[in-house]
């Protein structure tokens, strides 16, 4: 069993772009997501065995979908699960395609769905008791693959690992 999810995951440079103008404020009392593991979660699978995992990753292969140009000029706070969060204001609508594809082939497995609707957000900082504030400049993040990603657990940190990443390619 992996826990599995697919993500969009920026490049180093826009992770840390991400996270700099929110780092003094959520310096205390949280918990910072580390710049290596900023991304955009678009499909939350959860354990998922090895025999689906195959079927899933050539599934997934097939899906034709565009590129997707992200403006992240938004930031909140949502009391449950007292996460801190950058997003696009305006959401693409070649990411709720993408979503769409992704959970297409999910119920076709009858992997576990997620009924929660969809709202693209970047995690900055979990175990966040009060809504903040930060001095955030809009983010221009132009995402050309997306991803499968499994999340390990270790002591006190978890690690995501690509396990394959496939173009955002159609015209
Ligand atoms: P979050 O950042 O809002 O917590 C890996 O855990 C990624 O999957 C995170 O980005 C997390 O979103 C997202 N995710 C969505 N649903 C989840 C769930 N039920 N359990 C854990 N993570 C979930």
């Amino acid at each position: 069993m992996a826990r599995l999810f697919f993500a969009l995951w920026p490049n180093p440079d826009i992770q840390a772009e991400l996270t700099e103008s929110a780092k003094d404020t959520l310096h205390h009392s949280c918990r910072r997501v580390s710049d290596k593991n900023i991304h955009l979660t678009v499909a939350f699978l959860g354990d998922v065995g090895e025999r689906v995992q195959s079927t899933l990753i050539n599934k997934v292969g097939n899906i034709r979908a565009s590129d997707i140009a992200l403006n992240i000029d938004q930031q909140g706070w949502w009391r449950q699960p007292k996460i801190c969060w950058v997003g696009p204001s305006r959401v693409p609508s070649a990411l709720f395609r993408l979503n769409d594809a992704i959970s297409q082939i999910t119920q076709e497995l009858k992997l576990p769905a997620d009924n929660k609707p969809f709202k693209p957000h970047i995690t900055l900082a979990r175990k966040v008791n009060r809504p903040v504030k930060f001095d955030f400049k809009s983010i221009h993040w132009k995402v050309k693959e997306f991803c499968l990603i499994e999340s390990i657990t270790h002591p006190g940190e978890v690690e995501y690992k690509i396990i394959q990443q496939w173009p955002l390619t159609l015209e």
